[in-house]
């Protein structure tokens, strides 16, 4: 597709650089874009691509600096922030939409707007990263598996760590506390509500209970009511969650959450070139029906932001590509609970 225009805003970001790198690799010249234009020079000038410099805060001029792109892929978070604004100038410009959010609020607002993103001629995808694009196709296939399913838990295993813009993310969101579905609704949990033990079959680990993308994505995608997203974390980790509900309210104070963010920002960027080959990542999904009857499915896929960068370019393409229907899409919904296998490393088991 010669003449489609991809603009990748946040592309000066850890997770923002990698995609570039993957479009690149794939011979897709994006439209480099953010809020600082030295960092984007700098990197416009290194591989020899167009860049915009603008910030997110009046929808107009954002959207007139989309007029002539087909798809943005928004890669600046926390999407708390950004989103509103960055899809709302996709509405007024016609251009079609995709973040690698993991926020369940972003979620949500982008499935309120499905209805104008259809009258725009444009479609809304949020979440093509690591959250959501593998749970959210083991969600689906483990609903195709089971379609009177009433019950849906993931589980999910890393063994690398994460990028500062993403532990800032998790700060922000902090003071919410935990999120299920319970009943079709959007639920509050406790931080650390509930602890599973669980087999990622080379390994055993304990999970617990997390606000993870799919408690909102899973439900468009599977029309189970009631979902638990589970992460396995260190024993300590878990611990420390249960403790840190005492502090809970603190982290509402912009200052406290600033500070934190700082300190995360002083541990580096995000996993290293090394780190990110040696990653692997594992989602369990398991589905329950009325009767007890259940059914669980292993799929093992790349470490997490190797895939996001794969994920989230394959997902713009096939956007401008015409592959996706209007609206607000998940992963799934748009492409197939297989969609997933294409990907190198992916393999999905019954256990
Ligand atoms: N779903 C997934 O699987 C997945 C995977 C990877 C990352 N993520 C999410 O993606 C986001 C970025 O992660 P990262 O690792 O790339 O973080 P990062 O290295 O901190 O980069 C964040 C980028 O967002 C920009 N930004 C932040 N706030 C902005 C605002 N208000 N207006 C304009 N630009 C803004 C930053 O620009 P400045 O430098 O100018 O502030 C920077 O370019 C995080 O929210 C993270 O949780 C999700």
């Amino acid at each position: 597709m010669p003449s489609s225009k991809l603009l990748i805003y946040g592309s000066y970001g850890y997770t923002g650089k990698l995609i570039v790198d993957e479009c690149l690799r794939r011979g897709i010249k994006p439209v480099l874009a953010g809020r600082n234009g030295t960092k984007l020079k700098e990197q416009a000038v290194t591989h020899e691509l167009e860049y915009r410099a603008f910030p997110l805060d009046i929808v107009s001029t954002v959207a007139g600096k989309l007029v002539d792109i087909d798809a943005v892929l928004h890669c600046a978070g926390p999407f708390i922030h950004t989103a509103e604004v960055m899809s709302e100038a996709c509405l007024g410009s016609g251009t079609h939409y995709l973040d690698i959010t993991g926020e369940i609020e972003v979620f949500e607002m982008m499935a309120s707007k499905s209805g104008k993103a259809k009258a725009a001629g444009i479609v809304l995808l949020p979440g093509v990263g690591f959250d959501v694009v593998p749970s959210d196709c083991l969600a689906r296939h483990a609903s195709e598996q089971m379609p009177d399913a009433r019950f849906l838990k993931l589980f999910i295993s890393f063994n690398g760590t994460f990028s500062a813009g993403t532990a800032a993310t998790a700060i922000e969101h902090f003071a919410k506390g935990g999120s299920v579905r319970k009943g079709g609704a959007i639920t509050k949990v406790e931080p650390g509500w509930k602890t599973e033990e669980v087999n990622f079959i080379s390994y055993t680990g304990l999970t617990v209970t997390i606000p993870w993308g799919d408690v909102s994505t899973a439900y468009y995608s599977t029309g189970i009511a009631d979902i638990e997203v589970y992460m396995r974390l260190p024993k300590k980790a878990i611990k420390r969650m249960k403790i840190g509900r005492f502090l809970q309210p603190l982290t509402r104070l912009a200052f406290v959450r600033n500070y934190l963010k700082k300190k995360v920002r002083r541990m580096g960027d995000g996993p290293d070139a090394s780190e990110r080959k040696k990653g692997e990542t594992r989602v369990l999904s398991t589905v329950t029906d009325d009767a007890g009857n259940s059914r669980s499915f292993l799929q093992i896929s790349p470490e997490g932001y190797t895939l996001t960068a794969r994920t989230a370019t394959d997902c713009a393409l096939r956007v401008m590509n015409g592959e996706a229907n209007n609206g607000f899409q998940t992963p799934s919904l748009a492409f197939g609970s297989d969609y997933i296998m294409d990907f190198e490393g992916v393999s999905r088991q019954s256990v």
